[in-house]
């Protein structure tokens, strides 16, 4: 149960910090070279629904995170 509560709140780190790493890295640059082309591209929207769509995994990390680092305390 213990390994079980570290396997799971490590996979929520790595998924809660890879999310957002790649929301900020990947999809932040491709919305931003869209603004300063001066053409709207796809880039501000699909920015837009990848946040909304990582929006309940995130949730979902978060409290898995909280959950089993209490356990673990
Ligand atoms: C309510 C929130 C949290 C609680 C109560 C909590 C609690 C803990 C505890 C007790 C440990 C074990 C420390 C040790 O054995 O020395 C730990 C380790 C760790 N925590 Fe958290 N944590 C929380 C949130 C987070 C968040 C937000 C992240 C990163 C996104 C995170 C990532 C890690 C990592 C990478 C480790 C080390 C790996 C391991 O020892 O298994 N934790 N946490």
């Amino acid at each position: 149960m213990y390994q079980a509560a570290v396997v799971i709140h490590v996979i929520s780190a790595i998924t809660w910090l890879g999310g957002m790493l790649f929301l900020v890295m990947v999809m932040l640059p491709l919305a931003r070279r869209d603004m300063a082309s001066g053409q709207p591209g796809p880039g501000l929207e699909m920015l837009r629904d990848a946040a909304n769509r990582f929006l309940p995994v995130a949730w979902a990390s978060m409290i898995l995170l909280a959950v089993t680092g209490a356990y673990r305390a």
